[in-house]
């Protein structure tokens, strides 16, 4: 009797940071190499780790967990089949157990859990990890039950204002009309961020699972992905994973069975960083024109197309299944003080192992940077970082023992924003990242008030001027109380918030505004 021939699983990320790295060359390379060699495979696209530096990222399935190899090149391939990587095998770019690596190993992948485990698009698999169990568990509760377990959990808005998700989703439930909206905020157009994208390109039932139970939660139907059109990768992931659901029956007239109806588009963004601005974005998915819509009333109350309406971020839709599916208990034993459950923090700009580390709230942001990043790529001192995107503040090197949460962030006069930490290292010029502060406003701004329209452009002009070292006292005072106005008069965050990188930089790093005068 002829024994059968199992094949072998080998996983190959199609998150686009893997791509743009080369893993569909590599990809084709492997598949075509087995087939050389008559060697059975089973390649199957996963998320990405998260560990950047060592894209792409091949694992393969051995008896004693899967196996990882990286950063793959289409070189490396014959040299891997030669050493036996697909069963394992030693190479120098093998690095033993994947879970077994301490970058992973020390994290608490709540949220991000199947990220890279699972194949994205694959209904089966998403289900035999672990998916779909929050829905079923909706199913088994009432709205305002649902709503409560959202409150209890503790969760916050991971977009960047912190709004606890249970008061805004109550507001919508509260709400008396036939029709409402749940909408996911995926626009992620913070500098150093890349969570959501790698939830959507790894694991995007999730996401769909979240928007499903905010949907009965809340009394919706309908819900809609606003998705930045850079992202091309996370849209078919996205599609593919929506289609999939369909056929499966976790969308549509009658989710799981239950008779209750939910359906989900996925419609881009045309790449305008004030589209992530709620009211823009809602405007947007209108087909207007991104501009801000002065509140009140609330998106919860009055939202798209004038009905209530749900507003979430990626990461927050994405936490709701465990929440539900485990217990708000559960989600709000992470974390401390406010500040609670996990955050996927992402790691970018000048440092040696860039990605992303999903930990409970309170690890300092030195643990991040060393433990995790492993200090700057160039290997020069950390000189700053910015938190929260391009409106979050600059911390000095002196203030890196501060715990990362909401809170602890907000005492030092920064903000923690979505969660993006981009690293700089002693050769950065603070006062050029000031005058980028106010020119990246200036680019940005829809142009509904004056402080941001018009206050942005001085301010580029003000720091041409301290720049040139010209007249720099005077010039210096013009800018903070420029900054003044900006933060007291704009309509919106963008021009409200676009102060805190300029002054943090001029606060923690004066001589480099200074310098300037001296030369
Ligand atoms: C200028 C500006 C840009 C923003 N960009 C985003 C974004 O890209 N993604 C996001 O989720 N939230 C963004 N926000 C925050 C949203 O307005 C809103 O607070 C969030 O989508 C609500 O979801 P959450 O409660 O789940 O965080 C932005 C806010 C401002 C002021
Ligand atoms: S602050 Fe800027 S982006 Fe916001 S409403 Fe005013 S002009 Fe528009």
């Amino acid at each position: 009797m002829a024994t059968e021939v199992m094949s072998i699983d080998v996983y190959i990320p199609r998150d686009s940071s893997a791509l743009s790295l080369g893993a569909e060359a590599v990809a084709q390379a492997i598949a075509s190499e087995a087939r050389a060699r008559k060697i059975d495979l089973n390649i199957i696209r996963n998320g990405s780790r998260g560990m950047y530096w060592l894209e792409p990222l091949v694992e393969v399935v051995t008896a004693y967990g899967r196996v990882a190899y990286g950063p793959v090149t289409v070189r490396d391939v014959p040299g891997l089949f030669d050493a036996g990587f697909h069963t394992g095998g030693t190479h120098k770019l093998g690095h033993g157990v994947t879970d077994d690596l301490q970058f992973l190993k020390s994290q608490q992948r709540v949220t991000f859990e199947r990220v890279g485990i699972t194949d994205p698009v694959s209904v089966a698999d998403y289900v035999a990890h672990g998916g779909y169990q929050g829905l079923r568990q909706a199913f088994s509760m009432s709205q305002a039950d649902i709503v409560q377990a959202v409150t209890d959990s503790g969760l916050r808005g991971r977009g960047g204002a912190a709004f606890p998700t249970g008061i805004k989703w109550k507001t919508v439930l509260d709400q008396q009309t036939p029709q409402k909206y749940v909408t996911c905020n995926a626009d992620e157009g913070d500098s150093g961020t890349f969570a959501d994208r790698m939830l959507m390109e790894g694991d995007p039932l999730t996401l769909v699972e979240g928007m499903t139970i905010a949907g009965l939660a809340v009394g919706a139907t309908q819900g809609y992905i606003y998705l930045r059109c850079e992202y091309p990768h996370a849209q078919k992931i996205l599609n593919e994973a929506i289609a999939a659901a369909y056929q499966a029956r976790y969308l549509g007239a009658d989710v799981m069975g239950s008779g209750r109806r939910f359906d989900l588009e996925v419609r881009l963004g045309a790449g305008a960083y004030i589209c992530g601005e709620e009211t823009s974005m809602l405007e947007s998915l209108e087909g207007k024109r991104g501009e801000i819509r002065v509140r009140p009333p609330l998106p919860a109350i009055k939202g798209l197309f004038g009905l209530p309406t749900i507003v979430n971020n990626v990461i927050t839709l994405a936490s709701v299944p465990i929440i539900l599916a485990k217990g708000a208990t559960f989600y709000r034993d992470f974390g401390t003080g406010k500040s609670r459950g996990t955050l996927p923090i992402q790691l970018a700009g000048n440092i040696k192992r860039g990605g992303l580390v999903e930990r409970a709230f309170g690890l300092t942001l030195k643990e991040l940077l060393y433990d995790y990043g492993g200090g700057s790529a160039s290997g020069r001192a950390i000189r700053t970082v910015q938190v929260g995107g391009p409106l979050g503040a600059y911390i000095p090197a002196s203030q890196f023992d501060v715990q990362v949460d909401y809170e602890a962030l907000s005492a030092i006069g920064a903000l923690l924003g979505h969660g993006g930490i981009v690293v700089f290292d002693d050769t950065v010029d603070m006062a050029r990242m000031a005058r980028y502060a106010m020119e990246f406003c200036a680019i940005e701004s829809c142009g509904k008030c004056t402080p941001c329209r018009i206050g942005s452009t001085r301010g580029v002009e003000v720091m041409d001027r301290i720049l040139k070292g010209v007249d720099t006292d005077r010039n210096l005072q013009l800018l903070e109380e420029l900054c003044e106005t900006m933060l007291q008069g704009s309509l919106c965050g963008l021009g409200g918030m676009t102060p805190f990188p300029v002054t943090s930089a001029l606060k923690h790093f004066p001589e480099d505004f200074r310098a300037r005068a001296r030369h």
